[in-house]
């Protein structure tokens, strides 16, 4: 199966042109490009390959529009192009205090509007520091948080890409500031895969892994096998070196 490529651009480029420019770069299959709401359009109608993301959405999803000051819908992100959406990046739980409950609510309602979910979960690292087992429960918590209710929606699992992002491992977080090793990242996402067939029956459409992804570790996470794909922070917002992890990817099976 192909691997997929996920940039999460965060709040960046700072201006539109910039955006176009590293979107077209960027333009290539098994990818999706999450910009900042503002450039979704303009980027939907350059984009010819890859999809398109959003980078969060609210739960409520009232048409044509409700009162809810500063949020955007599921419908207007559908309108504007995006097919997908990042559901509980760790940023957002820290700044924004997005608890699995409110993660939960978003994932239920972008699910049932046939959004693709792209959900983050991971482990800060003071738990890093106690042991994988420590590590293997606080990702189960936040798992069966976020998914509680999903039983309802089965067959929206397809839509279902669950990311294991330790928040230690992020480039720009407040961790050790390099990536996970991939054996641990592949034991992690082993144990996701079969918590979700164990609790759920859940077979969802993907568990790739986030975390300080470059050109030069790529290669080395996805020549796992259960590592479906790559969730990429800064190394997205370098042209030509998200090309390289393009190409890379594109080359493991
Ligand atoms: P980095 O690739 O910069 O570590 O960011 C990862 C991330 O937060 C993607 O969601």
């Amino acid at each position: 199966m192909s691997k997929l490529i996920i940039a999460n651009w965060k709040m960046n480029p700072s201006s539109e042109s910039e955006a176009i420019r590293l979107a077209k770069a960027s333009d290539a299959k098994g990818v999706v490009i999450c910009p900042p709401s503002i450039f979704l359009n303009q980027i939907h109608s350059i984009l010819k390959i890859a999809d398109l993301g959003a980078q969060d959405v609210f739960w409520e999803n009232p048409i044509p529009g409700g009162a809810f000051t500063g949020e955007v819908s599921i419908s207007m992100l559908k309108k504007s192009g995006a097919s997908h959406v990042i559901l509980g990046h760790s940023e957002r739980r820290r700044y924004l205090n997005e608890t699995d409950e409110i993660i939960n609510k978003k994932l239920l309602s972008a699910l049932a509007f046939e959004l693709k979910v792209i959900l983050c979960i991971g482990e800060p690292i003071s738990i890093k520091k106690e042991g994988i087992l420590a590590a293997k429960n606080f990702v189960k918590k936040q798992l069966l948080k976020s998914l509680a209710g999903i039983e309802n929606l089965k067959t929206q699992a397809k839509n279902l890409i669950l990311t294991y992002e330790p928040v230690w491992a992020i480039s720009a977080g407040l961790g050790t500031g390099h990536a996970d090793t991939p054996e641990n990242a592949a034991a992690m996402i082993n144990y996701i895969k079969e918590l979700l067939v164990t609790r759920y029956s859940l077979s969802v459409n993907k568990v790739i892994y986030g975390g300080s992804v470059t050109s030069a570790n790529v290669a080395r996470i996805l020549e796992y096998k259960e590592i479906e794909g790559a969730l990429v922070g800064s190394a997205s917002l370098k042209a030509e070196e998200f090309k390289k992890i393009i190409k890379i990817s594109s080359q493991i099976q």
